[in-house]
């Protein structure tokens, strides 16, 4: 456990330039790995979750060779040497995904096409992650899953998984629940599948996994909420991929420099995939005052765009956040959180009852905490929705609070304590490296620079 003491920031000032987006690294990776040849990647995070994707993909036999790829050891350069779509090795033992969500539900999809039996295991809180949501659509295209289940007569299942996969056919699927890993999941099966597989969303989550797959020349077709993807066809390698920075990093910095007084705060090519900027959105609509630049092309960077982003400080207003704003922005609600906290009047977020499944019950999370630094905060749930209340203050009071051992939890409650009115202990900050471990020393040398 590694608390922290936070003590309030007056003003922040600078540039900040980030490594990749966790999302897209871990779909560059595997999807490299079942491509025919040699991928160079730059820009891979090097945190905990993209380097559980790494050890996944050696675990079934793929070759790699990996270089830092900035002065900080942030980023890393990465060979894949892939293997195609039937290249994968057995593995010997259990694949250990880690803490990392992403890794373990695409990871099932890949395996549901493979010829062989494996087992695939987690730590800590994702033992604890619903996994029935990926389970049952593999097993409609014929994969055969067997997941550990707390009694019998629960329907829910949790890893450790074992899965073996084999003839798999395609399906029409429409999404229960807005979620992008799944959507994956079913895609990179689809790889495997005769015919096609079809996925429908009813919400449209993030999509990365479409556009990594149309850069390796997959034959996939996106029209609205509809996607098909045609199966048994080899990948075709762009031989390079530079993963853009990562925008659900770079909110923490967009936060700050509109809540502190007499900030400005210029971000440099991040990913601005419009399934991922509901955080941009919603702040403008709060008043933010953001500058977005768009770069030119994007080929390199997976089919991304991207561009630069510039913040200053500005009032906020209170905002209502629809349900079905909730996918491209899911990741930043505890940040969006605190930011409704200093907001003036009221925000309402609608349908978040997702965030119950994150690395920890973040509206839980959030609220305690919160309301420990003096916010009203109400969670109700109208037409079996959960919706959560949020009546805004002049200024938070500093208190102890938790980070529940969750990354987003740790770095929005660090966000909430450089705008309180005193110093904040923050419990256990050491899970923030699940998505960035450069956080920290990040946001020191830029509260010493704007001294
Ligand atoms: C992710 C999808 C989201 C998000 C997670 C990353 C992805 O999860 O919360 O941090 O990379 O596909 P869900 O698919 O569970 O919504």
């Amino acid at each position: 456990m590694r608390g922290v003491f936070i003590r309030p920031i007056s003003s922040l000032k600078g540039s900040v330039n980030l490594a990749g987006d966790k999302s897209i690294a871990h779909r560059a990776l595997l999807i490299s790995a079942i491509s025919p040849g040699q991928t160079k990647i730059s820009n891979v995070p090097a945190n905990k979750d993209c380097l559980a994707t790494l050890n996944v993909i050696r675990k079934l036999g793929i070759k790699f060779k990996q270089k830092s790829f900035d002065t900080q050891n942030r980023a890393k350069e990465i060979i894949i040497y892939g293997r195609g779509l039937t290249g994968l090795k057995k593995p010997r033992g259990t694949i250990m995904c880690g803490e990392s969500g992403t890794t373990l539900r695409l990871l099932l999809g890949i395996l549901a096409g493979q010829p062989f039996k494996a087992k695939i295991s987690a730590v800590a809180a994702l033992l604890d992650r619903p996994m029935l949501r990926v389970n049952l659509p593999l097993r409609l295209m014929g994969a055969h899953i067997n997941a550990r289940r707390i009694t019998p007569n629960t329907q829910e299942e949790y890893p450790p998984i074992v899965i073996e996969g084999g003839r798999l056919k395609g399906i029409t699927y429409t999404m229960p629940v807005a979620s992008a890993q799944v959507k994956s999941a079913i895609l990179l099966a689809g790889l495997y599948a005769c015919g096609e597989t079809h996925v429908i969303e009813q919400i449209k989550t993030r999509d990365h996994t479409e556009r990594m797959l149309g850069l390796f020349k997959a034959k996939i077709k996106v029209v609205g909420n509809h996607i098909v993807i045609k199966g048994k066809r080899e990948l075709v390698t762009p031989r390079q991929v530079y993963v853009p920075g990562d925008i659900s990093s770079a909110s923490f910095f967009l936060a700050l420099g509109i809540l502190a007084e007499n900030s400005k705060i210029n971000i440099k090519s991040v990913s601005l995939n419009p399934s991922r900027l509901g955080i941009i959105r919603v702040l403008k609509r709060m008043g933010a005052d953001i500058k977005v630049t768009k770069s030119q092309g994007h080929k390199a960077t997976g089919e991304e765009p991207t561009g630069d982003l510039t913040v200053k400080s500005s009032p906020l207003r209170g905002t209502v956040i629809t349900k079905k704003e909730i996918p491209s922005l899911i990741d930043e609600i505890p940040l969006l959180m605190v930011v409704a906290s200093l907001a003036k009047g009221e925000t309402v977020f609608e349908g978040v009852g997702e965030l119950r499944f994150k690395e920890t019950d973040r509206i839980k999370s959030m609220s305690e905490n919160l309301k420990k630094m003096g916010v009203k905060i109400k969670v109700i749930s109208p037409r079996g929705s959960e919706n959560i209340v949020i009546s805004g203050i002049k200024r938070l009071y500093a208190a102890r609070v938790r980070s529940f051992h969750d990354h987003r939890t740790a770095m929005s409650m660090v966000v909430a304590a450089s705008l309180a009115n005193g110093t904040t202990y923050i419990d256990d900050v050491g899970c923030i490296a699940k998505s960035f471990p450069g956080f920290l020393p990040l946001l020191h040398s830029l509260r010493r620079k704007s001294l």
